[in-house]
């Protein structure tokens, strides 16, 4: 087992109960609206099979279900989290599964769509989810992720880096009890769009939100 997978499931178990309150209040919000948007700019049908990848408490499957989609598949590494999936959303009657994104326990071409909001940063080998990705979407598939991204813009850059870097893990701390939590997310910017492109991706579209604090990359198989 990878140190990183560990500590990730370590510090998300731990922080799984305060995690929405966190989610939300730090977000002031605004996190509804970033999956909401990439839903949108996904485009899904009805008939849709959905792979919500580190799906957590179930914000971005309940964001979907709502569309009217049936077929829905929750997995996580951390079983609290999965757990509060299930009692918070226990109605949409999704499969849950205990699993990592480098390891799909999923027959290949099973889903037309793989969700990710704000858990690839987490991933210990994003490549190999990736490749995964790839392997369970069946043919003009596509994959989903919204994801935290430096902002161009050197001003809001600077403010985007003093709120995660000061503010951002001490209120993480003092809610969760957890040293870690949230205190890792700038610490490299991701190319998510070169990573589809290289686990065998054709077509991958990339979208900033909200002065570029976030971005929404959908790749399709
Ligand atoms: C910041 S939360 C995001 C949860 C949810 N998608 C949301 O939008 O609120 C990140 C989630 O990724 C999960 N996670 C981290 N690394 C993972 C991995 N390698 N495979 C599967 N899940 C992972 C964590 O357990 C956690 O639930």
């Amino acid at each position: 087992m990878s140190e990183k997978k560990k500590q990730v499931q370590t510090m998300f178990d731990a922080i799984a109960v305060k995690y929405d309150f966190l989610n939300h209040f730090l977000s002031a919000g605004v996190d509804y609206y970033w999956r909401k948007k990439a839903i949108a700019l996904t485009g899904f049908s009805k008939d849709a099979e959905l792979l919500d990848l580190a799906c957590g408490t179930g914000d971005f499957a309940y964001t979907v279900k709502k569309l009217g989609v049936t077929k829905i598949v929750g997995a996580d590494l951390s079983m609290q989290m999965l757990k509060l999936f299930g009692a918070k959303f226990d109605w949409i009657k999704a499969q849950r599964v205990q699993t990592v994104a480098e390891w799909l326990p999923f027959l290949p071409g099973s889903f037309t769509n793989i969700t990710v909001a704000f858990g690839v940063r987490n991933f210990y080998d994003i490549p190999k989810a990736f490749s995964e990705f790839h392997s369970v979407l069946k043919p003009n598939g596509k994959a989903t992720v919204l994801e935290f991204c430096m902002p161009k813009n050197p001003l809001i850059a600077s403010l985007y880096r003093f709120y995660f870097k000061n503010i951002l893990p001490v209120v993480g701390r003092i809610v969760s009890g957890s040293n870690s939590a949230y205190t890792y997310l700038l610490d490299k910017e991701i190319d998510l769009v070169k990573l589809f492109r290289e686990a065998g991706f054709q077509e991958v579209y990339r979208k900033n939100l909200t002065f570029g604090l976030v971005q929404v990359v959908i790749a399709k198989k």
